[in-house]
């Protein structure tokens, strides 16, 4: 068996900044109440014309990665793409990065575990390089959540907290002590409608949508159940990082950075009491991106790294919790 590790990290997000007071034009919110119950002050998103789809925003991400790890998309063996918001309702967004980057006709996946989609992905392209059977593989978390949430004040539970942006890594064939050194993935589908857009779906498709038009469903925007999303977050969370911890023998302590799924600054300062972590111990970025679900991960991680918070031989644990329920985490050395 094979390890992978990580040799080239990149994010995007869209120029346009979008600050809390700029909410208060579309819905009965306030600066305050968003900073005090979720800790953010402004978000990226997307505006009309700026080219910006989950697709784009990755290839942009990816990029980045590619140059930092000293590849070309040539070099590339193979595409995870995790999102909730992709391009197209099907194909995936990865074949369309497949193309855009200009890599050969290599496989590309799409993952659909929306927060703890990048922890999927992780997971999966892990697999891939431990069989031997992919040297590099291109793992993206992409979303453009702008464009498909209720800003009205009847939607401001949700829309409040989204974000735009990307974020990618390469992970290759690792030939010494640094990698992935293990990967915890969960899931609990009876709560799958806590936390969801039902529309399109099967017994939903667009064309009753059209046909029985009724503007007070609103299956077609996110729905949450905010307060019991909250609990279960701040019993995964721990539950996943000791879960990953104590299969290598390791304790929280050892943790020289956590990086958990930005959901909630107050879910993140939870988290960080429960297991009696230092502030230098965990990544929070929230406060400038808001919650960009399976891009928020790769785009923490990279923004770490970019400040020289993550060095070699450090333990880095990734978190994350969300709609399916799934959660999971993956436990690496830099
Ligand atoms: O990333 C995927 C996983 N997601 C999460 O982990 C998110 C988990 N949930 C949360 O982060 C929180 O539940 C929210 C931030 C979504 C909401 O915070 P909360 O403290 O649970 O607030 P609430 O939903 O209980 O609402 C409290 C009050 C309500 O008013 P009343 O009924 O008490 O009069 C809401 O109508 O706050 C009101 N409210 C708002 N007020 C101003 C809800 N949204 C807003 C808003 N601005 N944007």
């Amino acid at each position: 068996m094979y390890k992978s590790k990580i040799i080239g990290l990149g994010k995007y997000v869209p120029e346009n900044v979008v600050t809390n007071d700029d909410l208060t034009k579309y819905m009965d919110t306030n600066d305050a109440w968003i900073r005090e119950r979720t800790g953010i002050e402004e978000r990226r998103w997307a505006v009309p014309g700026d080219g910006n789809t989950a697709a784009t925003m990755g290839v942009k991400a990816a990029k980045i990665a590619l140059e930092r790890a000293g590849l070309t998309p040539k070099d590339i063996d193979f595409i995870v793409f995790a999102t909730l918001s992709p391009d197209y309702y099907f194909p995936g967004s990865g074949v369309q990065v497949q193309d855009l980057l200009g890599c050969e006709t290599i496989g590309a996946l799409d993952i659909r575990n929306q927060c703890s989609g990048f922890v999927y992905a992780l997971t999966t392209a892990d697999q891939f390089i431990k069989t031997g059977m992919y040297k590099n593989i291109l793992v993206i978390g992409s979303e453009l959540q702008s464009t498909g949430l209720d800003l009205s004040t009847r939607g401001r539970g949700v829309g409040v907290i989204f974000g735009d942006g990307a974020g990618a890594v390469i992970l290759t064939r690792s030939y010494d002590e640094s990698g992935i050194l293990s990967n915890h993935i969960h899931s609990e589908g009876k709560y799958a409608k806590e936390l969801t857009v039902q529309v399109p779906g099967g017994p939903n498709p667009p064309n009753k949508l059209v046909e029985d038009w009724d503007p007070e469903n609103l299956t077609y925007y996110p729905y949450m159940n905010g307060n019991f999303v909250f609990k279960h977050a701040v019993t995964r969370f721990p539950e996943a990082i000791m879960e990953g911890l104590q299969a290598n023998n390791l304790t929280p302590a050892d943790i020289d950075l956590l990086i958990p799924h930005q959901a909630n600054l107050r879910i993140s300062q939870f988290v960080q009491r429960k297991l009696q972590m230092k502030d230098e111990q965990i990544m929070n970025n929230i406060q400038k991106y808001g919650n960009t679900t399976a891009a928020s991960i790769p785009i923490a991680l990279t923004e770490a790294w970019e400040q020289g918070r993550i060095k070699r031989g450090d333990l880095v644990v990734t978190a994350a919790f969300g709609s399916g329920f799934t959660w999971g985490s993956n436990i690496i050395r830099f």
